[in-house]
């Protein structure tokens, strides 16, 4: 039998209260009910040695009981319709009916020999993303967990091929005594990228930081003259969809500029990147396709869940040399045909695929667009009623789908209403500074409809009454 009947109860046990936690998740508080440390204390007890493993085993019905219970008061309401938190996707059905059959058939989408429905998926909607993103369709894709490694890899991709044409083989020999790289980077790229160029022995301190405008993007008349002071290879980092504006860099000057002097163009396009697939704000992100790799997530705009990120390189070769894998037990993978492990850091990994291509499939072309603009036209709604109110100044131009607002002139205030609208729980908002003042984020990329959009409003007005 392939499957005992106690994990068949499992599994049913776990369906049936996701279907009732995401039954519920309208009408549920948008924050966890528990903070971390009670999180923690659930987790630990009551098992005689806290901190230790347990010593008996559970039978499976059991220990799934018990996850849902320790684990239900401290889940935050990401997938929720008023959660406007950091930038986070709402986990779409679909995409987490594909994942449940992703951990269920429990493929190791390393190689298309192991897995090859895993490796096919992949091929597919790695084909469906560029053609919806508007990128070449030569490109090469990798699925990451997120856009944290997809800058790792797009940046490895960069940091090998501008070394290789300087005649330094960086994968082979390493960054001693390499040529040194110039890397420019705009004020307000997103602090993963700095991890990223940390990770990859390019200093997060070392880069040269090009001046942005009041809008987070990057100034073309400041990146120009900052490239004429640069010698030797080069990469530039941009970014299409900044986390507090929603500014993207003006890579219409930008990637011309940066490929007469024979750099490589990096683009962070988190969730901004999705706006080339939606017609209505296609324009924000002219000139990136000109770049030479990109960094998008499936798990904000795409709503597949966790962890799912794709790293794209114009390049195949350069993008298969920073992270080819090679050993005498893995299988050859035919001439012409992708190999998934050439493509991403790991070697052993989950199946990322099948829910990139469900999503895809789902929602379709035009559905994707209309979810973009919809979240865009939803921002620009929540913006405006809050401007209304002459306590709030909107910061930003609400280009895309994030608002960034402040409550009077003091910090102070602007901090008491997050820690209050997050305590009412009506909707989910975090903080963030933004040019030395605090101000209060909403980014809008879940579930949320215009009635959502207009209670939340409401809430925060509230809070601000109350703060
Ligand atoms: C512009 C930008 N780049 C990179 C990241 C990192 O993405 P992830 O958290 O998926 O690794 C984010 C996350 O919000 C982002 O907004």
């Amino acid at each position: 039998m392939g499957l005992d009947p106690e994990h068949e109860s499992a599994w049913r046990q776990a369906a049936e209260a996701a279907i009732a936690y995401r039954q519920g998740i309208d009408a549920r508080v948008q924050r966890p009910e528990a903070v971390y440390r009670e999180a923690l204390e659930a987790f630990d007890a009551p098992l005689a040695d806290a901190g230790q493993p347990p010593d008996a085993g559970q039978p499976p019905d059991a220990v799934v009981r018990d996850l849902i219970a320790r684990a239900e008061p401290g889940l935050s309401g990401t997938t929720g319709p008023r959660f406007f938190g950091w930038v986070i996707g709402a986990s779409h059905p679909v995409g987490v009916a594909a994942d449940w059959l992703t951990s269920a058939w429990g493929q190791n989408a390393g190689n298309h020999v192991a897995a090859p429905a895993a490796a096919a998926a992949e091929t597919i909607a790695a084909r469906w993303l560029l053609d919806l993103l508007g990128l070449p369709a030569e490109a090469s894709v990798g699925f990451v967990t997120g856009a944290t490694m997809a800058n790792v890899v797009g940046l490895a991709a960069a940091r090998g091929e501008v070394l290789r044409r300087a005649g330094w083989d960086v994968e082979a020999d390493g960054l001693f005594g390499a040529p040194p790289i110039a890397v420019l980077i705009g004020d307000d790229a997103h602090a993963t990228v700095f991890s990223a160029l940390q990770f990859l022995g390019l200093g997060h301190a070392r880069v040269v930081r090009v001046a942005t405008t009041a809008q987070g993007a990057m100034d073309a008349d400041a990146f120009e003259a900052a490239l004429a002071d640069c010698s030797g290879p080069i990469i530039v980092v941009t970014q299409a969809g900044q986390i507090n504006t929603g500014a993207f860099d003006p890579h219409q000057r930008i990637v011309p500029l940066a490929h007469a002097r024979g750099a490589w163009v990096h683009v962070d396009g988190a969730f901004g990147l999705w706006a080339r697939a939606c017609p209505a704000r296609a324009h924000l992100g002219t000139g990136i396709d000109a770049a030479d790799s990109w960094a998008t997530d499936g798990h904000k705009w795409l709503q597949t869940p966790y962890d799912c990120g794709y790293a794209i390189v114009r390049d195949a070769e350069a993008h298969r040399r920073a992270m080819t894998v090679a050993a005498s037990y893995l299988p050859p993978v035919a001439e012409g045909e992708r190999d998934p492990s050439h493509t991403v850091p790991e070697l052993s990994r989950r199946a990322r695929g099948f829910a990139t291509w469900a999503m895809i499939r789902h929602l379709g072309r035009r559905g994707i667009a209309d979810m973009v603009e919809r979240h865009c036209r939803l921002a620009r709604r929540m913006a405006g009623a809050l401007a209304a109110d002459p306590r709030v100044a909107v910061l930003n131009e609400v280009v895309l789908n994030q608002v960034i607002v402040r409550f009077g002139d003091d910090d102070d205030l602007t901090l008491r209403v997050i820690r209050r609208i997050q305590e009412d729980g009506t909707c989910f908002a975090g903080g963030a500074n933004w040019r030395g003042r605090w101000v209060m984020r909403l980014s809008v990329i879940g579930a949320t409809t215009e009635a959502d959009a207009d209670i939340s409003v409401a809430a925060i007005r509230r809070a601000l009454d109350a703060a």
